[in-house]
């Protein structure tokens, strides 16, 4: 495994091509190595950065206590023999660094992470100048941030294949996260009720949509706020519910295909996301 350190090492372009980047912030769990997996599928070579990046976390996050754990991501991704690894050092990737404006500023978790995105987009940017990738890998859980990568790829016109990864998620249905790691592993089981009602919601945005014979619009405002009312009675904060058009992250129209339904909530004060897609073209 080529680990590389220091922008002057990737100047000599020390991966072989073609390869795959799968930025990561390190505390590598099975949702991680899935990445790496589905580089392979498409014959890229994985190379995955790892680094936290402060430019996301807002001034009340979790910067300081995010879990940093190198040495054991390092002998995962070794064991799943991982191409590359690059660890830049802080001071300088984030030097010269230009400052990017991420799309769907006023979405989901744009609206309640103000600036999250922009530190995002600004790194990711940064990190494909650097290493130069043929494909980049990001992982459905966070839907938003796939959305914002496909559009600096596009508005940026890099060469680079964007692949999606589906969520990962343990056995009771929690989507793995290294937030996870705040709770214990009851509080866990609790937690994967998160994945419960958003299956629910799917069924009844299926059930209504076959009732209303394949149409839209179904009342997805009723489904949304019977259920926000359902979650907080169960104990979780809810940060945002919505229902929306998977492509265009607006309210769901007539020829709107594929339905994001997309969940932030506290639990124990950690802030769990998760969502599910609804492709309503398998229905009809
Ligand atoms: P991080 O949270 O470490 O996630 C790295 C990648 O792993 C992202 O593409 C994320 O969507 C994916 N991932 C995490 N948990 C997953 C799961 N349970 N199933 C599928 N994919 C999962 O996302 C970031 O880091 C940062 O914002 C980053 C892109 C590295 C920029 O700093």
């Amino acid at each position: 495994m080529i680990v590389v350190k220091s922008l002057e090492e990737l100047s000599n372009n020390p991966f072989t091509s073609p390869f795959a980047l799968v930025p990561t912030m390190g505390n590598l769990h099975e949702g991680h190595i899935n990445l790496l997996e589905i580089a392979r599928e498409k014959n890229f070579l994985p190379v995955v950065s790892i680094f936290v990046n402060p430019l996301q976390f807002g001034p009340n996050e979790d910067l300081d206590k995010y879990p940093r754990t190198l040495d054991n991501d390092l002998e995962i991704l070794e064991k799943n023999n991982c191409h590359g690894v690059f660890i830049p050092q802080e001071n300088e990737i984030l030097k010269n660094i230009e400052p990017l404006e991420a799309p769907f500023a006023d979405k989901l978790c744009a609206k309640s992470r103000p600036g999250h995105f922009n530190g995002v987009i600004t790194i990711v940017n940064k990190l494909f100048e650097v290493t130069n990738p043929q494909a980049c890998v990001f992982g459905m859980k966070d839907f938003q941030q796939q959305l914002i990568i496909q559009h600096l790829i596009k508005t940026k016109q890099y060469e680079i294949q964007f692949l999606s990864a589906p969520v990962v998620r343990d056995t009771n249905g929690l989507a793995l996260s290294s937030r996870n790691n705040y709770l214990t592993s009851k509080q866990r089981t609790e937690a994967s009720k998160v994945f419960t009602f958003l299956s629910e919601i799917q069924e009844e945005i299926k059930l209504s949509f076959k009732k209303q014979k394949k149409t839209l619009p179904i009342d997805l405002d009723t489904i949304k706020d019977n259920y926000v009312q359902i979650i907080e009675n169960k104990g979780f904060k809810i940060d945002y519910l919505e229902i929306l058009d998977s492509k265009t992250l607006e309210i769901c129209q007539n020829n709107s295909t594929k339905i994001l339904i997309a969940i932030a909530v506290f639990y124990k004060q950690v802030r769990l996301i998760d969502n599910l897609v609804v492709d309503l073209s398998s229905f009809s």
